[in-house]
């Protein structure tokens, strides 16, 4: 019998058109261009105008996969939507765009998974399309981070990297030797409070109060070095792991989209692994770091531009808050 497994049929992606570049940030805390294009190779971002959610941001990134696939959302069997910033805290965001773009009653389950939230989203849905259990399942990547960054001194170290952004993928079954094939994903919670948005939190009632408000414990905050030295180190890690389990080299890489955390992350990744960098994606520059969507993003425009072909070997890797980690193997 032959083997069922997942395949990318369609992508699209999302960006707001408020260009936000380093010097508008300079109007609103000490920093500067130099300061962040050479610490992270971000040059401009793009931050909803007031008034835009999560789910509202996702959803011409969902209609661009659908028509990308040439299905309809009456096709689409289970919607997973990963995301950092849910529009509320309860329900999940996949119900709230679900409602707003009027899909049928199907199963819509959120999954917090940060930065690493298409490759773990990837894998929720090829393991429902392995099992047999569904053929068509959109997954979702939409985040809205402009909201949850101080835009001032104090959150400067921070608030500079984040953009917001949205990608949707169709993933569908198939029975040929293509799609993915293979997920590894892992978690070191330890480090949670190393990238983390304390409030609003359950142990406090109410779940934020005016001491955390003060302290500006309801924006991300960051410990940037030990961010940097657990990336530089889970990023070929798992790579390394998605070609062993395929018996791949790094040779046989035709395109590896890292999450686009930073390009001095990008950058020793490639030089450690030897990858040659025009093989590695990168559009940093133009949209910071999407968190779950920059993967999605950068593999939508990469395909538009024609960067991607059938049969090439497409490496996805991740890392990210939690720390949550983990890659995707993928033959076009
Ligand atoms: N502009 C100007 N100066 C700044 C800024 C800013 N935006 N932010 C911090 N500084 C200052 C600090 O206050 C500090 O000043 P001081 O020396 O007077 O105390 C100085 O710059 C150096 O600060 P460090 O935090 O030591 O800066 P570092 O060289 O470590 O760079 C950075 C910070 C870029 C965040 C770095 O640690 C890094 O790249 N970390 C990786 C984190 C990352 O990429 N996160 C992405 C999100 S996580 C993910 O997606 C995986």
């Amino acid at each position: 019998m032959k083997k069922i497994r997942g395949f990318i049929k369609g992508i699209g992606h999302h960006v707001p058109n408020n260009v936000v570049t380093n010097n508008d940030l300079s109007m609103h805390m000490d920093t500067s261009d130099e300061w962040i294009s050479s610490r992270s190779g971000i040059k401009e971002r793009r931050f909803v105008n007031g008034g835009e959610s999560t789910s509202d941001l996702a959803i011409p990134a969902v209609e661009n996969a659908l028509s990308d696939a040439g299905i309809s959302k009456e096709d689409i069997d289970f919607i997973v939507f990963s995301t950092a910033h849910p529009d509320h805290y309860i329900p999940g965001s996949g119900c709230i765009l679900q409602d707003k773009m009027s899909f049928p009653n199907i199963g819509a389950l959120d999954i917090r998974a940060q930065c690493a939230g298409f490759v773990y989203g990837l894998s929720v849905a090829d393991q429902y399309i392995r099992s047999g259990e569904y053929n068509n399942i959109l997954l979702v990547c939409s985040e809205v981070q402009s909201t949850l960054m101080e835009m001032n001194d104090r959150g400067r170290n921070v608030s500079v990297l984040f953009g917001d952004g949205a990608a949707a993928a169709v993933i569908s079954s198939t029975d040929e030797d293509k799609g993915i094939m293979s997920s590894h994903i892992y978690s070191d919670g330890k480090h949670y409070k190393k990238l983390w948005a304390e409030a609003p939190a359950t142990s406090v009632n109410p779940r934020i109060d005016s001491d955390m408000i003060n302290r500006g414990a309801q924006y991300l905050s960051m410990d940037g070095k030990e961010v940097f030295k657990h990336a530089v180190k889970r990023f070929p890690e798992v790579i390394n792991k998605a070609l062993d389990h395929n018996g791949l080299s790094v040779d046989d890489i035709d395109l590896l989209i890292p999450h686009q955390a930073n390009q001095r992350i990008s950058d020793m990744v490639a030089r450690s692994m030897k990858l040659d960098k025009d093989k590695m994606v990168s559009n940093i520059h133009k949209f910071g770091n999407t968190t779950s969507a920059s993967i999605p993003i950068a593999l939508s425009e990469a395909k538009a531009s024609g960067k991607v072909k059938d049969g090439d070997i497409i490496v996805c890797a991740a890392f990210g808050s939690g720390f949550l980690y983990g890659s995707n193997l993928i033959r076009w």
